[in-house]
């Protein structure tokens, strides 16, 4: 008989590389459970682990960000958010993550053109936000505004809620794998930016569920318009159709965004 598999070991072992140290045991234990029926092999088990956790993660990050640094930068920043200097660290921490980098030079109308028709803004939720958060200087929030945002890495959401405690912003980062729970709590606007593709390679249906289970009452949903490797040819059509398919039979109202590198579509209660 073979040997049983010990999961807190293997995922220790999966973490043991830092590149993975951060990420979930949720979401690891998830991807463990999933490929133990068909690959016997610890070692094998723990490299099919780490390439999906390298597809839908490690992939936006050119090497593991190093927190404590920029921390010891965000200590001396002024505690005001619209702050030039604090928009400077945001956009230079911003570029160190592919999808926040690819939406620098768009940043001054991607949440303004959108989102200002829906002022007072009184919440946001950001899924699988990456580094996004930094980009609320850019947002039309309010000292008032609860932000929420979750991703998988525990380091970044550390770090991202200390980035709120410094900045008086009334903000909760949370761990998540949102392929295994997901966030309950009402929201006025929920963010699913150019994550729809990632969370696909865990669970082919999980965009229906995000949309219908979470009691958003705006969706601000986009796509990128070209792969990392910074092809783009058929992705808008392709992904206006795939968006098309999800919603498909909801009772909701499209306004489409079509930004240079990332297609958005703000979806509101019809
Ligand atoms: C393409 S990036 C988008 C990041 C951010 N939304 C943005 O647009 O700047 C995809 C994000 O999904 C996160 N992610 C991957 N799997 C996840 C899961 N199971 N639960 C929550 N977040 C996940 C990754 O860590 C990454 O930050």
């Amino acid at each position: 008989m073979p040997e049983p598999i010990d999961i807190d070991s293997l995922i220790r072992a999966v973490q043991a590389n830092p590149r993975y140290a951060a990420i979930s045991p949720n979401l690891i234990r998830g991807l463990i459970e999933r490929y133990q029926g068909s690959i016997r092999q610890p070692r094998e088990l723990i490299k099919a682990v780490r390439n999906k956790l390298h597809q839908v993660g490690g992939a936006y990050l050119d090497k593991p960000i190093d927190y404590a640094q920029w921390k010891s930068r965000l200590d001396h920043l002024p505690h005001d958010l619209r702050h030039p200097q604090v928009k400077e660290f945001c956009s230079q921490m911003m570029s160190l993550h592919a999808s926040t980098r690819e939406r620098l030079p768009i940043l001054e109308r991607f949440y303004a053109e959108p989102l200002t028709r829906l002022q007072p803004l009184h919440s946001i939720l950001d899924l699988a936000c990456g580094l996004n958060p930094l980009a609320l200087p850019w947002m039309p929030i309010t000292p008032q505004t609860q932000i929420q945002v979750c991703d998988i890495y525990s380091d970044q959401i550390a770090f991202l809620q200390q980035f709120f405690d410094h900045l008086g912003i009334n903000g909760k980062a949370s761990l998540c794998d949102l392929t295994h729970e997901l966030p309950n709590r009402p929201v006025q606007v929920a963010l699913l930016l150019k994550s729809i593709p990632c969370l696909e390679q865990l669970d082919k249906n999980i965009a229906v569920r995000l949309l219908r289970e979470i009691p958003a009452t705006h969706w601000l949903v986009s796509f990128p318009a070209h792969s990392l490797g910074g092809r783009g040819k058929g992705m808008r059509q392709r992904y206006r159709q795939r968006f098309e398919e999800i919603i498909q039979g909801w009772q909701v109202r499209v306004e489409i965004f079509d930004f240079p590198g990332e297609l958005v579509f703000l979806l509101s209660p019809a």
